[in-house]
């Protein structure tokens, strides 16, 4: 009897080691590149080697960028032996090969697979090769999996992506876990302890108001993220040529202010200067960075214009006006009320309120 308890309590303690993600990575949001926005199924190994290059000398990798991800499409098939089969075309050295390139700029490198049976273009998913893929990714020395939700059928959220991180923790390389369930079964509620950060909302489109919806759907979300966890209001469109240079400036403001990843979407290799000074702003960056990790909240909707605060350490605190209307707006701002800390409004954590909203 007694070694049976033994046994069982062993299988419950090896449980518990092989179920977590990798802690300690992803403190501050990840910042990097992604392919999907500006290249789709256009990927290849020259493409990445080009925008490893120009994130090297261009400065962003000094302003904190450090992460290239390839998107979808690099996969073609499955072996006799399940494993995933690389584009030879697109990747002739494969993917080690890349790694090692990234590696060697001091970057990291990132990749993309699909919790579904099919990617969403239809290349192979990972739904049954979780284990092997994951090691298949720690050999090549990936540090990044972007992981989609395309044909994946009745299969429960929680569940699959539990499984992948599972694996990724069995294979031992520490690697940032990015969710791509696109908000459907609310992951904020459950992800905290499977990935580092997880998508809240459908894919971002290189428009004004596509932009600004899906801020509006973070407005409920501010509790919900922190160092290791964050809420991801999809990649940056910034540069991409839908928007003005002042919609670019406030899409970037208001992802700092989110605390989201900041993944450029934009091709890094042929950007204009005020694309580069976007997203090289370096106060807007410390903000995103702040170790305290919170996104910021809705002191103020009033209609045409919000208030947003979030909260910094050192008991610091950056405030955005945004303005959303086509005119030119004077707002009046009471400083010292946002600044205090210890005025009734302060004295309750804004982050616990139900509603963040002040009339007055
Ligand atoms: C989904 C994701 C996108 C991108 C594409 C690739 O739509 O949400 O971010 O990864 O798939 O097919």
């Amino acid at each position: 009897m007694k070694k049976q308890i033994l046994f069982i309590l062993l299988a419950v303690l090896s449980y518990n080691v092989s179920a977590q993600k990798f802690n300690q990575i992803a403190n501050t949001p990840p910042m990097g590149w992604n392919s999907w926005n500006k290249f789709g199924c256009d990927v290849s190994e020259k493409l990445i080697m080009g925008i490893a290059d120009a994130m090297g000398s261009n400065k962003m990798v000094d302003a904190g960028y450090e992460y290239i991800v390839i998107d979808d499409c690099w996969q073609v098939g499955r072996d006799e032996n399940g494993e995933i089969i690389v584009d030879k075309d697109r990747f002739p050295n494969g993917m080690e090969y890349l790694a090692d390139y990234i590696h060697s700029k001091g970057l990291k490198f990132g990749i993309y697979s699909c919790a579904g049976t099919k990617t969403c273009q239809g290349r192979p998913g990972g739904r049954g090769y979780e284990f092997q893929d994951a090691r298949t990714y720690a050999r090549w020395g990936v540090d990044y999996l972007k992981y989609d939700w395309c044909n994946s059928n009745t299969q429960n959220a929680q569940a699959s992506y539990e499984i992948m991180r599972n694996a990724l923790y069995a294979a031992g390389r520490p690697v940032v876990f990015s969710l791509c369930e696109w908000g459907q079964s609310k992951p904020w509620e459950w992800a905290k302890d499977v990935g580092h950060l997880w998508r809240t909302t459908e894919d971002i489109v290189d428009r004004w108001d596509a932009m600004i919806s899906i801020f509006d759907e973070q407005k409920d979300l501010a509790k919900y993220a922190g160092p290791g966890h964050w809420n991801d209001p999809d990649m940056l469109e910034v540069g991409n040529g839908g928007m003005s240079t002042e919609e670019y400036r406030t899409h970037f403001s208001l992802w700092c202010m989110l605390a989201a990843p900041l993944m450029a979407g934009n091709d890094l290799q042929n950007m204009t200067k005020e694309t580069l000074g976007i997203l090289t702003n370096k106060e807007m960056i410390t903000i995103n960075q702040d170790t305290l990790g919170k996104q910021a909240f809705c002191f103020r909707d009033n209609g045409d214009y919000e208030i947003w605060v979030k909260k910094l350490a050192e008991e610091e605190k950056a405030i955005c006006l945004l303005n959303r209307s086509d005119e030119v707006k004077t707002v009046e701002v009471n400083i010292s009320i946002l600044l205090k800390s210890n005025d009734n409004y302060w004295a309750t954590d804004p982050y616990e309120m139900k509603n963040y909203y002040i009339t007055t």
